[in-house]
């Protein structure tokens, strides 16, 4: 549907520009279209190396900045990667809440020391750790996932009904860094529907 609306957009614009572009004479950018084909015939292959060029920096911009998605840097590389996924900690352990509160929580500079005084204690990263710990903050962590601000969600309904972790938030234990995501309407619908569960918006999820 966006697609659609997408596309008629922007062939109306092009419309447009083209009818202001020729002063209302449209028959003009075809010869004008013609023109530029023959000067294109005329240096295929300056063209050429122009157009694969101009694809391949685009392909590196993509693979660099869109995909795969990689979240910000955190104030500590905090992998999951390693933590959930080869040394296989618990989600629970760190996110202790997540079925009692709206609040998951996140791990205290006091979880992180628990093992880090006794595991790669002396490691660069460690040692910032111990100096939130000294200073007494709380690592700035940043937040990567949202949700609009009048919807009501909650963990507890969800993980009391056996909904993994990952059906919201993907493969988190394969990731050296978050990338997190704007939940929207839609993808709440799409298993509420599923499930049977309440779908009467209005009543159960905006406030
Ligand atoms: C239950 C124990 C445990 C807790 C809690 C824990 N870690 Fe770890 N962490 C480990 C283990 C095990 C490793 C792997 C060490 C190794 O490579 O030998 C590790 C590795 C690391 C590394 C190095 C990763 C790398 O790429 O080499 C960093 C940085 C780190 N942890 C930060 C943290 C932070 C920050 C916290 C708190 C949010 C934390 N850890 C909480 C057990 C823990
Ligand atoms: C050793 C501690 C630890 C374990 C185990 C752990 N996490 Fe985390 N988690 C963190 C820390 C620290 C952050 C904040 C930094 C970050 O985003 O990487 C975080 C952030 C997150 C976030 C993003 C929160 C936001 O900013 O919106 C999600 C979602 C999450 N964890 C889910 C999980 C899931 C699911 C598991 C189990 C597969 C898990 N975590 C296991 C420590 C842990
Ligand atoms: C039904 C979907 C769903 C499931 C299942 C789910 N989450 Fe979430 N999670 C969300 C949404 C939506 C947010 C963003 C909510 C917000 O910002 O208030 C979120 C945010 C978080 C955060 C960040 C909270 C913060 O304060 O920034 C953590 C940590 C987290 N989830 C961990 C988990 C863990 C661990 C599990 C599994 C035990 C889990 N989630 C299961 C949808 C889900
Ligand atoms: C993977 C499936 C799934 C996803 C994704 C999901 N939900 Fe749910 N949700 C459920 C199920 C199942 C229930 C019913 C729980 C129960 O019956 O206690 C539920 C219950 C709820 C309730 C309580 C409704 C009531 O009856 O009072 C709210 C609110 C809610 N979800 C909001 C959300 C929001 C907001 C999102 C999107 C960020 C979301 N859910 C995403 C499966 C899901």
């Amino acid at each position: 549907m966006e697609i659609l609306i997408t596309a008629t957009a922007v062939l109306t614009l092009l419309i447009i520009v083209i009818l202001i572009g020729t002063r209302g004479r449209p028959m003009r950018f075809f010869t004008a279209f013609g023109e530029v084909l023959a000067a294109i015939a005329r240096n295929r292959w300056p063209v050429f190396f122009l157009a694969i060029s101009a694809g391949l920096a685009l392909a590196f911009l993509y693979l660099f900045y869109i995909y795969p998605p990689i979240g910000p840097a955190q104030p500590i590389p905090f992998s999951h990667r390693v933590h959930a996924g080869v040394k296989n900690i618990d989600c629970r352990f760190c996110h202790p809440y997540v079925d009692q509160s709206t609040f998951p929580g996140l791990p205290t500079v006091e979880k992180c020391l628990f093992c880090h005084n006794h595991i790669i204690a002396g490691h660069p990263e460690i040692q910032k750790e111990h100096e939130y710990f000294n200073t007494d903050t709380p690592t700035p962590w940043r937040k990567v996932n949202y949700i609009p601000e009048h919807v009501m969600f909650n963990h507890q309904r969800h993980i009391k009904k056996d909904i993994q972790c990952q059906a919201c938030h993907g493969r988190v234990e394969e990731k050296d860094r978050l990338a997190g995501r704007d939940f929207q309407m839609g993808f709440c619908l799409d298993c509420h529907r599923k499930k049977d569960a309440n779908i009467g918006c209005w009543l159960a999820c905006h406030n």
